[in-house]
C-alpha cells in the first residue's frame, strides 16, 4: 500500500514533467533552472544544517559555498551586503519589514489594485499601512502625490515594486524625499531581478534605493527562494540579518542545497545575464505587438506595452481572465488569470522573436475559439524544438 502510494506519487510527478515540457509556459513568476542548478538541488547539502557559528559539525564546505554565493551576489548587483538565506521572496520582504520596523510604524507600499503584491503581514504584525498613489492609468505612480504622502506620514520604509510590473518605478524621484524624512527606500524586485542582474532594467541602487530584495526564480533563473541586497549601510544589514540567523526569528535551517543552486545561478547570470535579459525584453515587446496585430487587447498602448518580461492582456475582470486562462490551458499554453504573460521561461528555452510572433498567433487563434486540438499540436511542434536550457554552462 505504501509502496503503491510512492509509485503513484512518482508517476504523477513524471506525468507533470512530461506534460510541462510540451507546454508553452508564460506564467511571469516562473522559470527553468539549468542542469547544474538542478544538480545542486539534489545534492547532499539538502540534508544538512550549518550556521556560521559553532554548533553543527561537518560544515566546512557548506559555509564556503554560502560565502561564494554572497560574494557573487554582491558583485552581480554591485551591493555591499547580501543575504542569501531567505527561503522565498515573501520571506525576504518579511525579514526587511520585521528587521526595520517597530509595531505600528508607518510603511508605504503598492496596493493590489495597482498591481501591488498582496502582502498581509499587518494581519498579524501591527503596521500603519499607506498605499502609493497611482494615476488614472493604474500602472503609473503619481510622483507628486507620493512625495506629499511620504512627507506627511514620515514612514519607516517605502517599498517600491509590484506583481504587475510593466515599466520602471520612480526610484530616483522618490529617493530624495525618503532621505529627507529618514525613510528607508526598499525595492521589491521579485519580478524583475533577472533583468536588473542583466543590466536591462532600472538599477535601483544607482537610482538611490538602499535595499533590493526579491525572489530568485522569476526573471532571475535560480532555484525557488529569496535574496536581500543592501547598499552601504552596515546597520541596515545587521538589523535585517538578525531576523535570518540564530536565534531564529524567521528561519532556522536555511536550505544549503538552495544556496548552492543559487550560487550557480549567480555565476550563470554573471556570464550570460546581459544576453538573456536583453532577449527577454525584446521577446515580451515582440509578443505584445504581435498580439495587438492579431487584435488581442494588450494594456499599455500609449507607452509601448512593456519594458519588462510581462505583457498584460486587457480583461474586464478576473472571471473573464479565468475563462481566457482555461481556454489557453486547453491548448497547453499556460498563463494566469491576470492575464499576465511572461517571456522569461520561453527565452530560457532559447526562443527568439520569430517564435514570439508564432506564439502570439497561437494565443490569438485560441482566444478566438479556433480548434483546440490543432493549436495544441502546433504548440507541441514548437516546444519539441526547444527542449534544452540556454544561458548556462555545459555540464560535464
Ligand atoms: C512583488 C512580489 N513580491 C514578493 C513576492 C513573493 O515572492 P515568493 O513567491 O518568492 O515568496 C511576489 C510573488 O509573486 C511578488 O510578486
Amino acid at each position: 500500500m505504501c509502496a503503491e502510494l510512492a509509485q503513484t506519487i512518482l508517476s504523477t510527478t513524471q506525468a507533470h514533467e512530461q506534460w510541462r515540457q510540451l507546454c508553452l509556459n508564460l506564467i511571469p513568476s516562473e522559470n527553468l533552472t539549468s542542469p547544474q542548478v538542478r544538480m545542486m538541488l539534489a545534492s547532499d547539502f539538502g540534508h544538512r544544517y550549518a550556521w556560521d557559528q559553532t554548533w553543527y559539525g561537518g560544515t566546512k564546505f557548506t559555509i564556503k559555498v554560502e560565502e561564494m554565493a554572497v560574494e557573487a551576489a554582491k558583485k552581480l548587483f554591485n551591493a555591499d551586503y547580501a543575504n542569501v538565506r531567505p527561503l522565498s521572496g515573501h520571506l525576504s520582504l518579511m525579514a526587511v519589514i520585521m528587521g526595520l520596523c517597530q509595531p505600528n510604524d508607518p510603511i508605504v507600499i503598492s496596493h493590489i489594485d495597482n498591481g501591488g503584491y498582496p502582502l498581509n503581514l499587518q494581519a498579524r504584525f501591527p503596521l500603519d499601512v499607506h498605499y502609493l498613489p497611482y494615476k488614472e492609468d493604474i500602472y503609473s505612480m503619481d510622483v507628486s502625490r507620493t512625495e506629499s504622502l511620504i512627507d506627511r506620514v514620515r514612514p519607516r520604509i517605502v517599498i517600491l515594486g509590484a506583481s504587475i510590473f510593466l515599466k520602471p518605478h520612480p526610484v530616483a524621484e522618490l529617493a530624495k524625499v525618503c532621505k529627507e524624512v529618514g525613510a528607508t527606500l526598499v525595492y521589491d524586485g521579485s519580478h524583475v531581478l533577472g533583468l536588473i542582474a542583466g543590466g536591462q532594467f532600472q538599477d535601483p541602487f544607482k537610482e538611490g534605493a538602499q535595499i533590493l530584495l526579491g525572489s530568485t526564480h522569476k526573471t532571475f533563473f535560480g532555484p525557488q527562494g529569496g535574496i536581500i541586497l543592501i547598499k552601504k549601510d552596515p546597520d541596515l544589514a545587521e538589523q535585517i540579518n538578525l531576523t535570518l540567523r540564530p536565534n531564529p526569528v524567521l528561519i532556522d535551517n536555511y536550505h544549503h542545497h538552495r544556496v548552492a543552486a543559487l550560487a550557480i545561478a549567480l555565476a550563470e547570470m554573471l556570464a550570460f545575464g546581459k544576453d538573456y535579459a536583453k532577449q527577454v525584453v525584446v521577446n515580451s515587446e515582440t509578443l505584445a505587438r504581435a498580439l495587438v496585430k492579431e487584435e488581442v487587447g494588450v494594456v499599455g498602448m500609449g507607452w509601448g506595452y512593456t519594458k519588462t518580461h510581462q505583457v498584460l492582456l486587457q480583461t474586464e475582470d478576473l472571471h473573464q481572465g479565468e475563462k481566457m486562462c482555461n481556454q489557453l490551458e486547453a491548448a497547453d499554453i499556460i498563463a494566469d488569470i491576470g492575464v499576465r504573460l511572461g517571456s522569461q521561461e520561453v527565452t530560457r528555452r532559447g526562443m527568439k522573436t520569430e517564435q514570439m510572433q508564432h506564439i502570439a498567433i497561437l494565443i490569438a487563434n485560441r482566444l478566438r475559439g479556433n480548434a483546440v486540438e490543432e493549436i495544441k499540436r502546433d504548440v507541441h511542434t514548437l516546444t519539441r524544438q526547444f527542449q534544452s536550457t540556454a544561458y548556462c554552462f555545459e555540464s560535464h
